[in-house]
């Protein structure tokens, strides 16, 4: 057995996936054999987690029964309703309400198999994501639509209003453009959970558990404030240089696998700049553009041997700002897409399993002897 230590598990394959495919130095993200540009543009949610649970772009009539399973579980129970307004009144963050009302998703809930416990657990997040929101507000949460597709119910339940349709497709393409991601963190974790044997709901707790972390999805918040700061000063170069000179990281630049610009970042641009084009505020996302420019240039002149460019965080922050996301719920929004992978990832690792369970190199003493305790 070799004891090479592979520290953060960098350029480790731990797991074989037909789910989805990242060429770092290219830039290519395929999902489910689809380059995400195309993905991102022309499917619905439901059409994306549809491909990734199955294998394939549902027909008409797949894709029909497949909303209606969605809509039939989008409902919670009162439980769930109860620790979520306990969180909200706790100023609890949206994460970790998620997190209690993913653990206790299915309690009293009847489900048939890992894929009825998978679509229920999709099916749920933005529910509870919605109440927890309405809780946080002092409102009563807006019960879901089961007329309205995923992304437009969603933002229905934030609000108590209809979106518009073009806030409808801006979410939409964001939530397919980061459906699946390869074996990242929170991928892993749910892989790792379901190796035991143990159950979906489980996983997708570890899941959101694991992406809660600022380096996994809790950039765009601080994104967003960056960019209107920078929007107010008018002068990004002096934002940058100051930045760097304090020895801080840009965020929204820079990712483990891509040596190149992220290929979710051109896709969210320019969902972005459909969406602000037709009515948003286009001169605050001209300074998002503005400021990707002067960074990316200051960055390689600080760190000449590292290519560090935008990331899929960056105009996360600028389209989820448009279509009337709030900023606290920016790594929430992640969880509602990225779940559909995280399942997908839970039902392929139950089908082909083994056990993952590596090892740790010891650096610890040798054969200390156990000290009487008036000795210590
Ligand atoms: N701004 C400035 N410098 C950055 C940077 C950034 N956003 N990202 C990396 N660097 C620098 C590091 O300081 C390091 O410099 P050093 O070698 O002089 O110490 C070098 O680039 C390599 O960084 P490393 O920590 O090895 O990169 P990583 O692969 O572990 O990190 C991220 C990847 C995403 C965690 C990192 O780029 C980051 O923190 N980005 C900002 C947060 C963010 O946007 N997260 C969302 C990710 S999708």
């Amino acid at each position: 057995m070799s004891n090479d230590l592979h520290l953060g598990l960098e350029g480790i394959a731990v797991a074989e996936t037909r789910l989805s495919h990242i060429d770092g130095e290219t830039g290519t993200l395929l999902i489910g054999g689809y380059p995400v540009e195309e993905l991102a543009n022309e499917a619905t949610y439901e059409e994306s987690v549809y491909l990734l649970l199955h294998g394939h772009a549902p027909t008409a009539s797949e894709l029909e029964d497949f909303r209606e399973t969605l809509a039939t579980h989008r409902e919670l129970t009162d439980e769930v309703h109860a620790l979520l307004r306990a969180a909200a009144a706790a100023d609890l963050p949206a994460m970790d309400a998620l997190r209690m009302g993913v653990a206790a998703a299915n309690l009293g809930v009847d489900l048939d198999g890992p894929h009825a416990e998978a679509c229920r657990v999709i099916a749920c997040f933005p529910t509870i994501v919605a109440a927890y929101w309405r809780y946080r507000q002092g409102e009563d949460p807006v019960a879901p639509r089961g007329d309205l597709r995923h992304a437009a119910n969603y933002l229905y339940m934030l609000t108590g209003e209809k979106p518009t349709d073009a806030a409808v497709r801006g979410l939409e393409t964001y939530l397919n453009t980061v459906v699946d991601h390869g074996l990242n963190a929170s991928t892993f974790s749910a892989r790792v959970v379901v190796s035991t044997e143990s159950d979906l709901v489980s996983a997708a707790t570890a899941a959101v558990g694991t992406l809660k972390g600022p380096l996994h999805g809790g950039a765009p918040g601080p994104v967003l404030e960056m960019l209107r700061e920078v929007h107010a000063s008018g002068d990004p170069e002096q934002y940058v240089r100051e930045a760097l000179d304090a020895g801080e990281r840009l965020m929204g630049f820079g990712h483990r696998v891509y040596r190149v610009r992220d290929p979710r970042a051109a896709v969210l641009e320019t969902a972005a700049e459909r969406f602000f084009e037709a009515g948003g505020d286009a001169a605050f996302f001209e300074t998002a553009r503005r400021f990707e420019d002067v960074a990316t240039e200051l960055l390689a002149e600080d760190k000449p041997d590292r290519r560090l460019e935008t990331n899929v965080e960056f105009y996360t922050a600028m389209l989820l700002d448009g279509v009337g996301v709030p900023k606290e719920l920016f790594t929430v929004t992640f969880a509602v897409s990225r779940v559909g992978g995280w399942l997908a990832h839970a039902l392929e690792q139950r089908a082909d399993n083994r056990l993952i369970r590596p090892i740790s190199r010891y650096v610890g003493d040798e054969r200390r002897l156990w000290p009487p305790l008036d000795e210590r």
